[in-house]
This record gives C-alpha cells, sequence and structure tokens, in this order.
C-alpha cells in the first residue's frame, strides 16, 4: 500500500506553550490535525475555566489564516481548584480534560496536586459529570528510581483512586511501560492510555549511548526496549483503549542542550510520516486510523473528524526541517534516526 487515506487525526496530548513559541509551534500542528488536547503547564498554569477562555482565544488568534483547527481545553488540576468552576467550565463546552501533575513529576508542575486526598470533591464532580482526568502517571518521591516511576504511580495511586472513586474517567497520559500497556487495557470503557510518536520509535539506548541526546530526553523518559515493544504492540492492535497523544513539547535548543536540560521531544512536524513508518513496520497499516482519528473522539464523546487526510509512501527518502525558527529561539525537531518514505500530502 503506497497511499493511505484516513480521517483527519486529532492530537489527545499537546503542548502549544504561549506567545512567541505558541505562534512558531502552532502551524506545525494545525497542518495535519483537527483538534488537540492542550495542556495546561503555562507559567502560570491554566487553572480556573477564566483562564482557560483567555488561552483559548490566544491560540485561537495565533491560528494561521483559515486553519480549521479547535484547541480542546483542560485545567490544570491544584489543592485549591473548585470544583463548580470545573463543572462550569466542561458544561460550558471550554474543557474537555483536567490535568493531574503530581508536583514536581515535569516541566511547571511545582503547582501539581500533593496530596491527592484534598481533590477528592473536584474528582467526584467529574465522575458525575464523566469529565476525564488525563494523569501524568509519576510518582515523584526520591526513593522511586526514575526508571521504575510510572510502574509504582499505577500501583500506588492510580489504581487506589479508581477504587476510591468508581466512575472517575481516566486517561493514563503517554504510557512508557508494559505496566501501563496493561493497566489501560484492564478498565474497561472508562479507562484509556495515550501514546506518543517517540515513545514508539526510541528507548533509552537513544538517549544515552555514544553521548548524551538532550532531543531525546523527555518525560516520561524512555524505558529500556521490551516496553517500547509493548507500546508498539498496544498502538497498532486497534484496541479502543489507546490513542495518539503526541506530548509535542517544544523548548529552545538553548534550554535543551543546557547543564540541566528541559524534558520535551518536539514531533508536531513529523508525527503523522513517522507513525505510518511504525504502523507498516508493525504490519498494521491498516489500524493507523483508528490509533490517531477514531479511538480518541469515541473515548472523548466526541465525533470523528469528516475531513480526510492522504500519506503517500515515496521511493526516495522525505526531509522535514531539521529546526523550526521561532521568535522564542529554535526548536529542534525530533530525529527517528532513520529515513522515511512517508508524506502527508493534503
Ligand atoms: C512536557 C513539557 O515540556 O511541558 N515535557 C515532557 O517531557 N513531556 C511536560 C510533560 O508532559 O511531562
Ligand atoms: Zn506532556
Amino acid at each position: 500500500m503506497h497511499s493511505l487515506t484516513l480521517r483527519r487525526p486529532d492530537d489527545w496530548h499537546l503542548h502549544l506553550r504561549d506567545g512567541a513559541m505558541l505562534k512558531g509551534v502552532l502551524p506545525e500542528t494545525t497542518r495535519h490535525f483537527a483538534r488537540a488536547i492542550i495542556m495546561p503547564n503555562l507559567v502560570p498554569p491554566v487553572v480556573t475555566g477564566a483562564q482557560a477562555l483567555a488561552y483559548r482565544d490566544r491560540i485561537l488568534a495565533a491560528l494561521p489564516d483559515g486553519a480549521p483547527f479547535e484547541p480542546l481545553m483542560t485545567l490544570y488540576l491544584t489543592e485549591g481548584t473548585d470544583p463548580a468552576d470545573v463543572v462550569a467550565a466542561a458544561q460550558s463546552g471550554l474543557i474537555k480534560a483536567v490535568k493531574l501533575y503530581p508536583a514536581g513529576a515535569t516541566t511547571n508542575s511545582h503547582g501539581g496536586v500533593r496530596d491527592l486526598t484534598r481533590v477528592y470533591p473536584v474528582l467526584e464532580a467529574m465522575a458525575k459529570i464523566g469529565l476525564p482526568l488525563c494523569t501524568h502517571g509519576e510518582v515523584t518521591t526520591p526513593d522511586v528510581d526514575i526508571f521504575d516511576r510510572e510502574a509504582v504511580f499505577i500501583d500506588t495511586v492510580l489504581d487506589p483512586l479508581r477504587r476510591a472513586i468508581p466512575g472517575l474517567r481516566v486517561v493514563m497520559e503517554h504510557i512508557t511501560t508494559s505496566e501501563g500497556v496493561a493497566y489501560a487495557a484492564s478498565g474497561g470503557a472508562d479507562l484509556a492510555a495515550t501514546i506518543t510518536t517517540h515513545h514508539l520509535i526510541i528507548n533509552r539506548n537513544h538517549i544515552l549511548v555514544g553521548g548524551i541526546r538532550p532531543h531525546y530526553y523527555c518525560l516520561p523518559v524512555a524505558k529500556r526496549e521490551s516496553h517500547r515493544l509493548a507500546l508498539r504492540k498496544a498502538a497498532t492492535s486497534g484496541a479502543a483503549c489507546y490513542f495518539l497523544g503526541t506530548d509535542s513539547a517544544p523548548h529552545i535548543d538553548a534550554l535543551k542542550e543546557h547543564a540541566c536540560g528541559c524534558a520535551g521531544c518536539f514531533t508536531a512536524t513529523n508525527t503523522m510520516p513517522l507513525l505510518a513508518h511504525v504502523f507498516e513496520d508493525e504490519n498494521a497499516l491498516g489500524q493507523l486510523e483508528s490509533f490517531t482519528s477514531l479511538n480518541g473522539p469515541a473515548f472523548y464523546r466526541l465525533p470523528a473528524n469528516e475531513a480526510r487526510i492522504t500519506i503517500v509512501k515515496h521511493a526516495a527518502a522525505q526531509t522535514f526541517p531539521e529546526k523550526i525558527l521561532t521568535e522564542a529561539g529554535p526548536v529542534t525537531v525530533f530525529n527517528p534516526g532513520f529515513p522515511v518514505y512517508w508524506h502527508v500530502e493534503s
């Protein structure tokens, strides 16, 4: 198969930032994607409905002319979040999820949640109205090894939480382990997981062997090869509980190539060709549309997109920009380390 027409994809986990960075990276997403779940970890974070509304307006104002793109907003959960504000923002259609960052887990998460029981009233209100909780699923206690943080989160935080608040709909964001793959499949219609493009391509060797590669460093950090293989199997299975969330997370090069480099891979530009490559490798091109365009809307109870895109496999390797030059500074595009023959034509 050399040409593939799919419903226009959505990105169920995206960082767009703000200001000059937003302006610079937004076209990279709107070129291929119809909608995206917009992460709220700005500085300061998007905590209230009023802040989400203002942020959505800034995104819409930054859209390239005529781009048909719908930002799906989220709120950043804090111990001070007001359940009534969350419910009002959801019922007005403004927000589609609330994001749980355990305090200290990742970029701009210091305002996140320390004691989960303090946000139970918010989570109970969300369960009642069916509003999903997107979880950054890592514990942050210093005694837990960074490569074990996801598995420990599932056992000590997520599973107890789902038992404490029955009916809470949860998206396990950017899963990176076979434990994440298995747990996501165990929860029925109210549990799902997003998988990033880069975690289907790199394992931890790519970050560390032959010199440290800051552009492959993201959180959750890529794990060993057996986990990457489990993620590939899950993503290409067609199972309804797995869908694409790129976690495309732009940082300027100066902050990536740094003594204390920021976490995040920037994949908005080339995600669709890379996914076509991965799915072809796995003999699963027929499942690509489920992963990028069908399973996500079904979980979020939204219609699938009517527009289509066509991805074509060329005889020659296709090129994509090495960097996106934003007015905030250059952002390096994720380099898969192999030639890619697929190209999005429309
Ligand atoms: C994200 C960012 O830079 O905002 N970084 C990352 O490595 N994925 C935060 C996040 O989603 O963890
Ligand atoms: Zn993210």
